[in-house]
């Protein structure tokens, strides 16, 4: 990654992070990465605050499974996903079904 690309990835995590931060997310707590892409930030929060659940919500195939075996390869059991759009992903839990990231959680061990 060039300099100023890592520059920009870094000001952009640590925005992210100080926003987190200051909503103070309690344990038990969900915390949805909507567009998480291949999951830069979201699994940056995963790892920051594991006793909250972090659920990756992204549409494409590819950045989506990216995403999982990134959090897979760092152990990140608090860590799901859903690969749909926000809409698709609103449309579950207004239904209350457990949707694919309950019932295809990332176990580290898989
Ligand atoms: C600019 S990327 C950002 C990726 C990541 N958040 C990051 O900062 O590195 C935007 C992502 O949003 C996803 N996206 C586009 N439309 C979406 C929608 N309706 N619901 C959820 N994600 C969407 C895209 O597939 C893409 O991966």
């Amino acid at each position: 990654m060039k300099k100023e690309n890592s520059l920009r990835k870094r000001a952009q995590l640590e925005s992210l992070i100080w926003h987190v931060n200051s909503c103070q997310p309690k344990p038990g707590e969900r915390i949805v990465d909507f567009g998480a892409g291949s999951g830069h930030l979201g699994l940056l929060v995963a790892f920051l605050y594991p006793d909250c659940e972090v659920v990756l919500v992204e549409p494409n195939a590819v950045r989506y499974e990216t995403s999982i075996s990134r959090a897979k390869e760092l152990g990140l059991g608090n860590c799901t996903g859903f690969m749909g759009t926000l809409d698709e992903f609103a449309m579950v839990d207004e239904e209350g079904s457990a949707g694919c990231w309950e019932e295809d959680p990332v176990d580290p061990n898989r």
